[in-house]
């Protein structure tokens, strides 16, 4: 059974697939999920995920019920395998954001229906195909171009790397000392297709010549209690106007959202000429739908199927 928990779960052959599926037509993609249920379940909270996840569900005929953590409680009310077993009795695909991704690894080794992660503290691969899709839309082919991630190699970041390795692109990751890949995730990124793989402790740096200048917050979900020290470390990680003059011309400015304007990114930056940020939240929606569809394909199901 295919599963989506993280980028790298696809070849570069298969996110192309994905994408190819984002952007067919109702028409073409059909109703793969009528009469099917597709559970999403939110440990935290969400705008873009969850409206796109949902949407895309109902483009291809499925029924999306949003559940909080809390109502199935993984591990306090219920086993994971209990709730996940019991869920596929309802669904033909259960998608989850999680604290912890263990929860999802435990939840796909079950083969009952096809996980879809949307958002660990591991990796955000729904925001990754997103994030190609756009730039694919606004540079063309992204094999040999260059991307540059600023900030924290967090969850988004490692699985925009694995989307841009898998895409043939150079990556860039300007990140604070202590803030970075080690060595074997920067090898393990490499091996996935890079043209290049660099990391450099300089945003300005980075940013040389990037035609995508990618950041996100400084402080993320569940990092409250360490701001202060984390925005004194990030304070010259800024993505300013210094910033992206020193990338392409033509560079684009992109963010998983939501921003904090004059921490991560200069106003100027994300609500100027060069800002996609718009675009590619709306790309999250079509972007879901590539996902989703991908898995029917995979997974054989097909409308009409009863489980
Ligand atoms: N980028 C992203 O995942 O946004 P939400 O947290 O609003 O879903």
């Amino acid at each position: 059974m295919r599963h989506f928990l993280d980028t790298a779960d696809l070849s570069r052959k298969e996110l192309g697939r994905v994408l190819e599926l984002a952007t067919q037509r109702q028409e073409a993609l059909g109703w793969p999920l009528a009469d099917y249920g597709v559970a999403l379940i939110f440990e935290k909270p969400s705008n873009r995920t969850r409206q796109s996840m949902e949407m895309a569900v109902v483009q291809l005929g499925g029924h999306p019920i949003f559940t909080r953590g809390e109502e199935v409680g993984f591990d306090v009310r219920e086993s994971v395998e209990d709730i996940t077993r019991i869920m596929a009795g309802y669904h033909a695909m259960i998608a989850a954001r999680v604290i912890d991704h263990g929860v999802l690894e435990r939840m796909a080794s079950l083969d009952e229906v096809p996980i879809i992660n949307m958002l660990s503290d591991k990796s955000h691969p729904l925001q990754s195909v997103a994030d190609v899709l756009t730039m694919r839309e606004e540079l063309g082919s992204l094999s040999g171009l260059t991307v540059t991630w600023i900030g924290d190699y967090n969850n988004v970041a490692r699985s925009l790397a694995e989307a841009c390795a898998l895409e043939g692109m150079h990556l860039r990751l300007g990140c604070p000392d202590g803030y970075g890949a080690d060595g074997e995730e920067l090898s393990r990124i490499a091996s996935l297709g890079a043209a290049s793989v660099e990391q450099l402790d300089s945003a300005e740096a980075a940013a040389e010549g990037a035609h995508a200048v990618h950041t996100d917050v400084f402080v993320s979900m569940g990092q409250e209690a360490d701001t202060e020290r984390r925005l004194r470390d990030f304070a010259a990680f800024q993505v300013d106007e210094n910033v992206m003059a020193a990338a392409d011309q033509n560079a684009i400015f992109m963010h998983c959202l939501p921003a904090h304007r004059g921490v991560e990114v200069a106003a100027d930056v994300i609500d100027g000429p060069a800002s996609r940020v718009v675009r590619q939240a709306h790309n999250r929606m079509h972007a879901a739908r590539g996902v989703l569809a991908f898995l029917c394909e995979e997974n054989d199901i097909t409308k009409g199927d009863t489980k």
